[in-house]
């Protein structure tokens, strides 16, 4: 089949290589114990490989806004200068936590679309839950969680003791917990990092299959692109703790914050990519591991016309690589004109 309008194919690869990057130049700081300093490595050489993709970019999802992060901030553009002019969400590092502890489940992850085709979701928290291709359609943010799990159950055709539910462990979480403890259901309760899990959701032996609960809006939007890609399903209601997430929603253009957001409503295009490489060990993806004189990292990879994920098992010399692809970045990262 023929799409004209739409994104290049042959920019998979290049989203890959963004998150590749971004994944290399954070693993160095597995462990240590300084989240910062590994969010910025991965921020740093994302930015870098972003301009080099031929793509008139804009954040709309990222770092923060732009007095708060240096790079990658909401707004900022990304890119050449040449080319189309896309939406740009990413996370260069996705559980900093994760990663300063030397904890499984980190990912960098980006998603990409035409203009206004993903939800420019606030920095707040969002109420979700995502099911896999097989239970799309079987779910209700505003059902029960019997209902939900009833429902998920028959769809993959397994007894409810046999689903696992992906929650973040948090004290906000209590009730959730009890109620689908009632049901019978196994949780894998997870520190942070509610991206891939909630993605893994759709791969029948990545031992997930719904995830639930509270997390961040924007983590939200970049699970949802690939579920669309793969035809799962994710819900979400925005869950603000103060007026200024409401006034902060507001201002991205979303009216009534209680609104349930559908698929549609989070990623509103097919024209989607989806990219994300594991900085340490998950459920989706392995971690970066170091050979002799490279690293070796693993990689998913989707475009959402297609509804092709590949999976890239890629081997970086680190001696014949330049340098902003492994996060050694240097200079100056300039700003396409609009
Ligand atoms: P960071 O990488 O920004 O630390 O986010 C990790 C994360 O666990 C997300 O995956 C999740 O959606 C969100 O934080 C949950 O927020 P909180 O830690 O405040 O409960």
């Amino acid at each position: 089949m023929e799409y004209p309008e739409s994104m290049e194919r042959g920019l998979t690869m290049a989203f890959a290589r963004v998150t590749e990057a971004a994944a290399l130049a954070c693993a160095r700081w597995v462990g240590r114990g300084k989240k910062n300093e590994a969010d910025d490595a991965a921020v740093e050489a994302m930015r870098g490989v972003f301009d080099t993709i031929n793509m008139k970019g804009t954040v709309v999802i990222g770092e923060g806004e732009m007095d708060e992060a240096p790079m990658l901030y909401i707004g900022e553009r990304v890119g050449s200068g040449y080319g189309p002019q896309l939406d740009v969400a990413v996370d260069p590092l996705e559980g900093t936590n994760l990663v300063a502890g030397g904890l499984p489940g980190a990912i960098a992850v980006v998603a990409i679309a035409k203009r206004r085709g993903l939800l420019h979701a606030p920095d707040m928290y969002m109420d979700k839950i995502a099911v896999g291709p097989m239970a799309a359609g079987c779910i209700s943010l505003d059902a029960t969680v019997l209902e939900n799990l009833g429902s998920v159950a028959r769809a993959l055709d397994k007894s409810i003791e046999d689903l696992t539910v992906v929650i973040l462990e948090r004290e906000r979480h209590q009730k959730l917990i009890e109620d689908v403890r009632a049901t019978g259901a196994r949780i894998l309760l997870i520190r942070d990092g509610d991206v891939a899990p909630a993605v893994a959701c759709a791969f029948e032996r990545s031992g997930v299959d719904i995830m639930m609960g509270v997390g961040g809006a924007p983590e939200g939007v970049l699970a949802a692109a690939a579920l669309k890609c793969m035809g799962g399903e994710m819900q979400g209601r925005l869950w603000p703790e103060d007026d200024e997430d409401v006034a902060r929603a507001k201002k991205l253009g979303i009216e009534r914050v209680d609104k349930l957001l559908t698929m549609d409503d989070l990623v509103t295009t097919d024209d989607i990519f989806f990219s994300a490489t594991g900085i340490t060990e998950g459920p989706l993806l392995k971690g970066v591991t170091y050979i002799p004189g490279g690293a070796v990292t693993h990689t998913i990879v989707m475009r959402g016309l297609t509804g092709t994920v590949r999976f890239i098992e890629a081997r970086h010399m680190f001696a014949k690589k330049p340098k902003y692809a492994i996060g050694e970045n240097e200079g100056s990262h300039s700003q396409w004109k609009g």
